[in-house]
């Protein structure tokens, strides 16, 4: 499917999801290590994204396309919905296990010091390169999702199929704005390393953080990002492709709106818009 850029499409949707004091760090204890991206996701999402609305709001002033400007605010309503349920469910987490608060601050210190030292074209390069991978992520979790998500917990497994959708959802979104606003395709991969670095920066956080916090028993398996994700039976066309996807996000002509839309995808939009309960959706209504 290929919308273009005029794009009042993306919906905000105000999901009030519940996080109670029974969620627990291993969630995903079929797959305990597919449980723990799950956490990195979560750790760096509210720092990230607050990150990225803030650099997003910043350049709204210089849109002079009211259509891109129009996806940029919506853009910031999705990602300010992510990073508050994520800091909800770390908030959770972190009454069990005190000790990861210093995580999730150290985290937001991390973007809160970046947006002070970068430019806005660096936030907008950054929001972009990343940005770009979440449809062939949300490609391959959607599809390969009875092997990631086993024995899982639904409220958690819904609430991240939740994210994943409006990433799907607001793909090109990011790359609209950096394209309007900066432009340079140039500038953009010569920041991908950069980038690529600050991540993996904050990955580091994460891992040391939450395995100092949380007891090796209660963790299912230590968070470490090189432990293999249980990934073979994922038939390995499905892993190639993946890695194809990724890899063309850094193309100068890549349009997110090109990465195929899986079936699974679509149902979770029409259930979805059908008023259906999202929060246990799957896996209990759609395995
Ligand atoms: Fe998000
Ligand atoms: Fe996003």
């Amino acid at each position: 499917m290929n919308r273009g850029p005029m794009s009042s499409h993306l919906k905000v949707r105000n999901i009030d999801w519940q996080f109670p004091d029974d969620v627990r760090w291993n969630w995903n204890p079929g797959n305990p290590s597919w449980g723990n991206v799950g956490h990195y996701i979560g750790f760096m999402a509210p720092g990230f994204e607050r990150y990225f609305i803030k650099s997003i709001r910043k350049a709204i002033p210089l849109m002079r396309d009211p259509a891109i400007a129009e996806e940029a605010d919506l853009f910031c309503k999705q990602e300010g919905l992510h990073a508050k349920h994520h800091q909800s469910l770390v908030a959770v987490l972190c009454k069990q296990y005190p000790g990861l608060k210093p995580v999730t601050d150290e985290i937001t210190g991390e973007y809160d010091a970046l947006f002070e030292k970068e430019t806005l074209e660096f936030h907008l390069a950054y929001a972009a390169v990343v940005e770009a991978t979440f449809s062939p992520l949300a490609k391959f979790v959607a599809g390969n999702r009875q092997c990631l998500f086993r024995d899982t917990d639904p409220r958690i497994a819904s609430f991240i199929m939740w994210h994943l959708m409006e990433e799907y959802e607001h793909r090109s979104s990011a790359l609209n704005i950096y394209n309007h606003v900066v432009g340079s395709y140039w500038y953009r991969l010569r920041k991908a390393p950069q980038v690529v670095k600050h991540l993996m920066h904050c990955v580091d956080i994460i891992e040391r953080g939450c395995n100092a916090a949380v007891p090796a028993a209660d963790m299912g398996m230590v968070m470490d990002r090189h432990k293999p994700l249980y990934l073979e039976e994922i038939p390995l066309k499905n892993k190639l492709s993946t890695l194809f996807d990724l890899f063309c996000t850094l193309f100068p002509f890549h349009n997110p709106d090109h990465v195929e839309q899986p079936e699974w995808v679509r149902q979770w939009f029409e259930a979805e818009s059908s008023g259906i309960d999202m929060r246990t959706y799957f896996p209990n209504v759609s395995p």
